[in-house]
């Protein structure tokens, strides 16, 4: 497989599934169905896809919120499949932090303290967390907000205190569900261009769950979720309101392929597909059809012999066998 990215891998993931037990009487609900995903240092890689398409059970996966019904996930290399929940925890508060679309902070903790909060559950001491938090508020341009509660802020502001609360513990991978869902274009255009200066400043990679064409088009490529399965790739050119435009079909490390529905009824829907090329980089399929392979004049000759006492029909017209009475097939 050809590596566009050289840069380190931060996050991967291999063959995730995830099912919801449920007790609904048509049963389960599977979020996730063979997830496979590579994220390099540096990296901005979006999820886009409809509204119940897993996008948010993914990023919970593989966040470390919430455990994967199989398959594995792998930060920086490292399995953390087999980890008791402490060591987990560890590798989680030092690799991966979340936006999400809400912002998620305590509304009764001051902006400064919401900020500090992830390094006082490391043991880092309130003095030098709060410090940190400053320095954070002040280059995201909030710094004016800090004595503020959440609620007396604006929704941009919010984000920026939620994006410097994601990198006071200095993560490797910002993990960010629909992060400028509840902010105006404005806004999320003046965040994305701070988000691409701190990348370059701090190695960060994020992976964005979004609808928002902005955000889209500011990352390196996008991922298209369907049904909980990576079906396609887009490039920075994605048309958010035509995927198919912009589409590149996955195929997986394990030979899987979805075909997107416009795709399947335009091919004509399901069915039997013969690969007639098949050469490097390189796949042709065309339908099968069975009928074709045997001629209609073949199909509708009558057997000259009785199938079954091997008898010869008397004449083209006889319709059972003289000698048995079975009834004349047609070969
Ligand atoms: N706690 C849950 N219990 C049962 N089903 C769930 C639960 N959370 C999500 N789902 C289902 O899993 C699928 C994926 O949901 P989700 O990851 O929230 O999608 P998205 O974020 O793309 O809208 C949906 O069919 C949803 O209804
Ligand atoms: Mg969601």
């Amino acid at each position: 497989m050809v590596e566009l990215n050289n840069g380190k891998e931060i996050l991967r993931a291999d063959d995730l599934y995830h099912v919801y037990e449920t007790e609904a009487v048509d049963g389960n609900v599977v979020g996730l169905r063979g997830i496979y995903i590579k994220v390099h240092q540096k990296e901005v890689v979006s999820v886009v896809g409809p509204s119940g398409s897993g996008k948010s059970t993914l990023m919970k996966c593989l966040g470390g919120l919430m455990t994967p019904t199989a398959g594995d996930i792998f930060y920086e290399g490292n399995s953390i499949a087999r980890l008791n929940a402490q060591e987990l925890l560890h590798l989680r508060q030092r690799t991966v932090s979340f936006v999400f679309q809400d912002s998620n902070l305590l509304p009764y903790m001051n902006v400064v303290n919401n900020v500090a909060l992830p390094l006082k559950y490391l043991k880092v001491s309130p003095g030098k967390a709060r410090r940190k938090a400053m320095e954070l508020l002040e280059r995201l341009g909030v710094k004016d907000q800090a004595k503020m509660l959440p609620p007396q802020v604006s929704g941009g502001e919010k984000q920026r205190i939620a994006i410097a609360r994601a990198l006071i513990t200095k993560p490797k991978i910002i993990l960010a569900d629909e992060p400028t869902g509840s902010v105006d274009l404005v806004t999320s255009r003046d965040i994305l261009k701070l988000f691409r200066e701190i990348i370059e400043e701090v190695n960060v990679s994020f992976l964005v769950v979004t609808h928002s064409r902005e955000v889209t088009e500011f990352s390196d490529r996008s991922l298209e979720l369907i049904d909980g399965r990576f079906v396609a790739e887009h490039g920075s050119n994605i048309n958010v309101s035509n995927l198919s435009d912009t589409r590149k079909i996955i195929i997986d490390k394990t030979g899987n392929m979805t075909i997107p529905s416009e795709i399947l009824s335009t091919i004509g829907g399901p069915g039997i597909f013969e690969p007639t090329k098949v050469e490097l980089d390189e796949i042709n399929l065309v339908r099968f059809n069975e009928e074709d392979t045997v001629p209609d004049t073949v199909a509708e000759k009558p057997a000259k012999f009785c199938l079954a006492c091997g008898t010869e029909y008397e004449s083209s017209q006889s319709d059972s066998c003289s000698k048995c009475g079975a009834i004349r097939t047609k070969l």
